[in-house]
């Protein structure tokens, strides 16, 4: 295997990066029997079998039949595994492979996709666009890291018997008090990417954005914060929820987070995915849907952030007017920044990542949970599909409400500063809290 330095791509160091990211894939869904695997627990989420065969179908789409115009492996799973094909609640009724199946053709894609990566050049102009610094192959492993977090979503909502990780690493606790809001001036900014190396389309091109003066907490809610909204009879109360949230909550008999839980003795239990505490008064409240969240933050008498405002308060550096890669410099995170990284299986207290403080002194704002933000999911000014528009194109609108930092089942180098996930607003099995704002 040569080293590609010359085309801008290393390729050894790619093939490693692809080996360590379906190793993380095989032992998340390791603990796991093949019915689970097989079965679609909620309509909103596909059958874990169906995510590890499109994982594949993936890679074979742009590493096999893309960069080298490979005929398809599996005739079958063509159609299959293609989400544009198959919307969620249908995917359950596919005649889904066998697990023997599945490895023979994730084994299969692999090797031809290696087979490609050792001798590729690229032949075009759209050719060399995929392959500069390995882009393809960095959206390749990034698409299956980020099914790793909806593998987990499909995980976190198996009860009796919950999802038992094969290994687990502890949160670090609370190093200090984190509490109150900062003020964020009044101006312009750099939002979205600009950096080298990889980012999604939907996060360029780095533009100015003008921000009016706003407040923003220094934590996420917690669950303390929010039990006062659940016991003051925030479910019920009709004033604090938007139209289409009081018609969700009625509906739904919605009385607190998903997975909260009234106990004999009247407390509450909070279950983050197979752990259930007393109620963690300060650990960030998870499990919420926007509708939630923005009841919530009325209830506090706040608001939830724009997208704009949120990513000022996390990459925003005063000291030189430009924008940070993570809210605490460039350095990419370890485990003294970020509870990130699909280890500890639940959000850490607040408080627990100092050395992860944004330059205004916002905490937590990458890891632990997923933030609701009050901003549709919509194009960046001079935005341009790349390289497909069934990743962000085809979602911007009305429908999705952007989240943003990612959460504790977020890999590193899909929770840049930058990154923006979206999600349909009723959604909670997502690992998702809030914070708050406020204008000034
Ligand atoms: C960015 C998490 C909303 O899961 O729909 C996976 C990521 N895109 N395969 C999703 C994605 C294509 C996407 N989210
Ligand atoms: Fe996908």
């Amino acid at each position: 295997m040569t080293n590609g330095a010359a085309n801008g791509f290393d390729r050894q160091a790619i093939a490693r990066r692809l080996a360590d990211v379906r190793r993380r894939t095989r032992q998340l869904v390791s603990v796991l029997d093949w019915p689970r695997l097989r079965r679609q627990h909620i309509p909103i989420l596909s059958p874990m079998v169906w995510d590890l065969g499109h994982i594949g179908h993936f890679e074979e789409s742009w590493l096999c039949r893309r960069l080298a115009g490979a005929p398809p492996i599996h005739d079958g799973f063509e159609r299959m595994f293609d989400p544009q094909i198959n919307p969620r609640p249908s995917r359950e009724a596919l005649p889904l492979p066998e697990r023997a199946a599945l490895d023979d053709y994730l084994a299969r894609v692999r090797a031809a996709s290696l087979a490609v990566l050792e001798r590729i050049e690229p032949a075009t102009p759209a050719d060399t666009e995929l392959l500069a610094g390995g882009l393809v192959y960095e959206l390749v492993a990034e698409h299956e890291e980020q099914h790793q977090e909806t593998l987990l979503q499909a995980m976190q909502v198996l009860e009796a018997p919950g999802y038992e990780p094969a290994e687990r690493r502890p949160t670090p606790s609370a190093a200090g008090e984190v509490t109150g809001m900062v003020e964020v001036p009044a101006g312009p900014f750099r939002m979205g990417w600009g950096g080298g190396g990889f980012a999604y389309d939907n996060e360029l091109p780095q533009h100015r954005v003008d921000v009016a003066a706003f407040a923003i907490d220094r934590a996420p809610v917690s669950c303390a914060d929010y039990r006062e909204f659940v016991d003051a009879g925030g479910y019920r109360d009709r004033e604090l929820w938007s139209e289409a949230g009081w018609a969700w909550c009625r509906e739904r008999g919605a009385e607190a987070p998903r997975n909260w839980r009234r106990a004999d003795d009247g407390g509450w239990r909070v279950r983050y995915m197979d752990s259930e505490l007393p109620l963690p008064e300060n650990r960030p409240v998870a499990h919420v849907s926007y509708w939630e969240a923005e009841a919530y933050a009325r209830f506090a008498g706040k608001r939830l952030p724009t997208e704009a405002e949120w990513e000022k308060a996390a990459l925003w550096d005063p000291a030189t007017g430009g924008s940070r890669r993570w809210p605490w410099g460039d350095d990419p995170p370890g485990p003294e920044h970020a509870n990130l990284d699909q280890l500890t299986f639940a959000p850490a207290e607040i408080g627990a990542y100092p050395a992860g403080a944004s330059a205004l002194g916002v905490h937590q704002m990458v890891g632990d949970v997923w933030e609701w933000t009050a901003s549709d999911f919509a194009a960046y000014p001079g935005f341009r599909a790349f390289p497909y528009p069934e990743y962000s194109q085809i979602f911007f609108g009305d429908e999705y409400k952007v989240l943003r930092g990612g959460s504790w089942a977020t890999r590193p180098a899909v929770a840049r500063g930058t990154f923006r996930n979206w999600d349909f607003p009723i959604r909670r099995q997502i690992f998702a809290g809030l914070r708050c704002a406020r204008s000034l």
